[in-house]
């Protein structure tokens, strides 16, 4: 679990204000979502995020999970299980590239945490073959006011490749119909990952 700087009283001392990436999609999801929305966890791996979201969207929203990997969307399923939010969501062991297939459009916040299945195969991480297609989607998806957020991962067993093709997508995307942004480390000694938020202005 990320400790989230709004869920304490002021900053910690020692701490960063946000932790690193994955704790400032948290802090922009809990900016975007309100209850009854619909929102898209695209990566759901452990079921982290998956119950991050599930929580936001309150009793009358609705999460739409993918994976490709069954092991993640059984330990997934377990953990919504666990913690009573199974109901409200929908999880497909499917490729986010098929996204647009099962989704209808009304989408408020569309999570990529890219990468690898932590405690899982290194190998099967994202790819920018499925994942650019899968942004685009999630793109057209999203409500006006909805947003896209990505933590992206580079360097070690994610290389650099998808990082490359994810940052230059993203700097093609029309300024009037998107407002794109990208929060780095920069003084991070070795690869942190990136947060960008990509909010849609206009259908
Ligand atoms: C960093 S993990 C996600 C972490 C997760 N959100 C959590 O809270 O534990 C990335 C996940 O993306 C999945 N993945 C890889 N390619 C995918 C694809 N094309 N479509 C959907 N999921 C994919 C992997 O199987 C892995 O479980």
């Amino acid at each position: 679990m990320t400790t989230l700087a709004s869920e304490s009283n002021g900053k910690q001392p020692g701490r960063p204000l946000v932790q690193n990436a994955l704790a400032l999609s948290h802090e922009y999801a809990r900016l975007l979502v309100r209850p009854g929305d619909t929102v898209i966890d695209a990566t759901c791996g452990n079921g982290g995020d998956t119950e991050f979201l599930a929580d936001l969207v309150g009793p009358d929203g609705h999460v739409i999970g993918f994976d490709i990997q069954s092991e993640a969307i059984a330990r997934t399923t377990d953990r919504l299980q666990k913690a009573g939010l199974l109901a409200r969501c929908e999880l497909h062991v499917a490729s986010h590239d098929r996204m647009a297939e099962r989704v209808p459009p009304g989408v408020r916040v569309v999570l990529f945490n890219l990468g690898y299945l932590p405690r899982g195969n290194h190998a099967i991480g994202t790819r920018s073959e499925t994942t650019l297609p899968a942004l685009d989607q999630a793109l057209a998806l999203l409500s006006v006011g909805g947003a896209v957020l990505i933590c992206l991962y580079y360097g070690g067993d994610s290389g650099f490749e998808e990082y490359q093709a994810v940052l230059d997508h993203i700097r093609t995307l029309p300024v009037r119909q998107f407002a794109v942004q990208k929060i780095e480390m920069a003084n991070a000694t070795n690869c942190a990952p990136i947060f960008i938020c990509c909010e849609k202005l206009q259908d």
